[in-house]
């Protein structure tokens, strides 16, 4: 972690983030777009050649969003709201994937509407519904059938996605009768890619490349019956560390994926796709939350900050532990939890964490929390959301 006389600093050009605190009202998460746009640099020099669309459900802050436009990335999306939001920030329709399990008919006939350049299909009677809607609208759906090649890549299981006991994707037993449904809608459906994805917090890529293995196969059985087929997605879900700063060895695991991707799937000559959230986002992020009491039991010392599990709830959700620094660096490390307003137990950010030793009014810094704070936090107890700032 980076101090500069003593004071957080975030992102590569070391930004203090004190000053942000000046007129401190609620809980801000702060982004550092800079970061950002070194990240998607990066993500985008080893993934040459792929078209990559940011997956917004990770932090579809408008000033996050307008960066990530601004550097070429499209938007994956997961719903209405979503496309809106992006529309705002001025993606076109041609620069959105819709993905997601449940997308109402009101949702499929908007995107139809808007002419939204890719839809990921989840099921086969969602792909139906897509071939019945846009027949009725004279429209022709440009689809992508999200595959599901059950295989394991070791991560939370409420955070994986591939395995076939998962709600995502369509199994690959699946394609016969996905091959006659598209048959029966050639008026209103083109085939247009396959995709896949795994699920978030992939770290270790030998389950993916079986994947991409099984995905590449079937794209070459689709593509003798559906000459449109000119799309592969490989999904998102890179990995990142909670526990340390490593950035280094992070870009080195992109390298590797990023060696097995093209690799595997060069031969296709296909537009290559990918949609990566946490990746370019979450390191670039930071929850600030002030002190308000330190609390001693027989058993414990509680820090209770203003932040709670609605603001951040990925350590109640998921155990995850992300790393707290305090704003200013302070005198020696106790162990403590550190626990939000909120009324239940699971609201903690650490549990028996080594931390300096702070007092009522000082601030902490919840690090590694640009991807899936915001985006899910809610306003259970009537807690404000929090601000947020771009910086
Ligand atoms: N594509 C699809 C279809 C997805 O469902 C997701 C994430 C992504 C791409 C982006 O995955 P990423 O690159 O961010 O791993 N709230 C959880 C993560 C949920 C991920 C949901 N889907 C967390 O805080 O860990």
């Amino acid at each position: 972690m980076e101090y500069i006389n003593n004071e957080l600093c975030l992102g590569p050009l070391k930004k203090p983030l004190l000053p942000l605190v000046a007129n401190y009202m609620r809980p801000i998460y702060v982004y550092d777009l800079d970061f950002i746009a070194q990240r998607f640099n990066a993500m985008a020099a080893a993934l040459k050649g792929v078209r990559l669309f940011y997956a917004m459900k990770a932090n579809s802050n408008p000033g996050v969003l307008q960066k990530l436009k601004s550097l070429g990335a499209g938007a994956d999306v997961v719903s209405l709201g979503e496309i809106k939001r992006a529309l705002e920030c001025g993606f076109q329709p041609q620069d959105i994937v819709y993905s997601g399990v449940g997308k109402t008919k009101f949702e499929i006939s908007e995107a139809l509407k808007l002419g939204i350049y890719q839809i990921n299909v989840e099921s086969l009677p969602e792909l139906e519904r897509i071939g019945k809607i846009a027949r009725e609208m004279g429209k022709k759906a440009a689809v992508a059938l999200r595959l599901n090649p059950d295989v394991d890549i070791k991560t939370h299981p409420y955070i994986a996605t591939g395995l076939k006991d998962n709600k995502f994707g369509m199994e690959l037993s699946l394609v016969p009768a996905l091959v006659d449904c598209l048959k029966s809608f050639t008026d209103s459906i083109s085939l247009v890619g396959v995709s896949l994805h795994l699920g978030s917090q992939m770290l270790e890529f030998s389950g993916y490349e079986e994947a991409l293995q099984r995905l590449k196969k079937v794209f070459l059985q689709l593509k003798k019956e559906f000459p449109d087929l000119k799309k592969f997605d490989f999904g998102g879900g890179l990995g990142i560390f909670y526990d340390r700063a490593d950035l280094e060895l992070e870009e080195s695991l992109l390298r590797q994926y990023a060696e097995i991707t093209l690799r595997t799937l060069a031969d296709l000559n296909c537009e290559l796709q990918s949609e990566p959230g946490r990746w370019l986002v979450a390191h670039c992020g930071a929850l600030i939350t002030q002190v308000q009491y330190i609390k001693e039991t027989s058993a414990k010392t509680f820090v209770i900050v203003d932040a709670g599990m609605n603001h951040l709830i990925r350590p109640s959700l998921y155990e995850a532990s992300h790393r707290i620094e305090p704003l200013k660096k302070g005198p020696a490390a106790a162990v403590v939890d550190v626990v939000g307003p909120i009324c239940e137990s699971s609201d903690f950010f650490a549990k028996e964490r080594s931390l300096t030793t702070v007092q009522e009014g000082d601030f902490l810094a919840i690090m590694d929390s640009g991807a899936y704070g915001y985006s899910m936090a809610s306003i259970y107890n009537l807690q404000e959301l929090p601000l947020e700032v771009c910086i």
